[in-house]
């Protein structure tokens, strides 16, 4: 499992439902964390791997790993709330993005149970971030215009930069 960045078309399609959830999705859920853990984030969703159905999960420190499987956002807080975030799908990058403070989702787990959430603050964030990844929606698409072009042209040179880096470590070894 891999984690796809900016510009792999998977980001921008919508994600399908998970028709049955059966004992593989443990797995699934398992494989995810462990992803989202070695990438250092707080929230993964599934076509940032490759995966494209409704699943998302989120670990926030001091908060128990949480997963979502077919999830709806039930209510949005008229208040709303600002605070920078990032992506693994556009690492190196951040920006403050406004969103609604607390929200009410509703979905099922790794073992199929449904459960219904309140949250707000970062959790409220985190899932609201990972559901547009469901959506084909990424935060850059919540900046203006010219902020999110000045954010991807920067991401684009990170990108030439590491694979410019990797090809001149490649090149040096094989001399060797
Ligand atoms: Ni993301």
């Amino acid at each position: 499992m891999h984690i796809l960045t900016l510009g792999d078309e998977r980001l921008r399609q919508k994600a399908a439902p998970v028709r049955e959830i059966g004992p593989a999705y443990q797995q699934t859920a398992e494989a995810m964390f462990a992803c989202l853990h070695s990438g250092k984030g707080v929230g993964l969703a599934g076509p940032q791997v490759g995966i494209m159905e409704r699943i998302f999960v989120v670990h926030i420190d001091g908060d128990a790993p949480r997963v979502f499987i077919n999830p709806s956002i039930l209510e949005t807080s008229a208040e709303l709330g600002v605070c920078e975030e990032g992506c693994l799908s556009i690492p190196g990058q951040y920006a403050e993005v406004t969103r609604p403070q607390a929200v009410k989702v509703q979905a099922w787990n790794e073992r199929g149970k449904p459960f219904t959430l309140k949250a707000a603050g970062t959790l409220a964030r985190v899932i609201q971030h990972e559901y547009d990844h469901l959506e084909g929606v990424l935060f850059i698409d919540k900046l203006p215009e010219k902020q999110r072009g000045k954010l991807t042209a920067k991401f684009a040179r990170s990108l030439a930069g590491r694979r410019a880096a990797r090809a001149r470590a490649a090149a040096s070894e094989g001399g060797q």
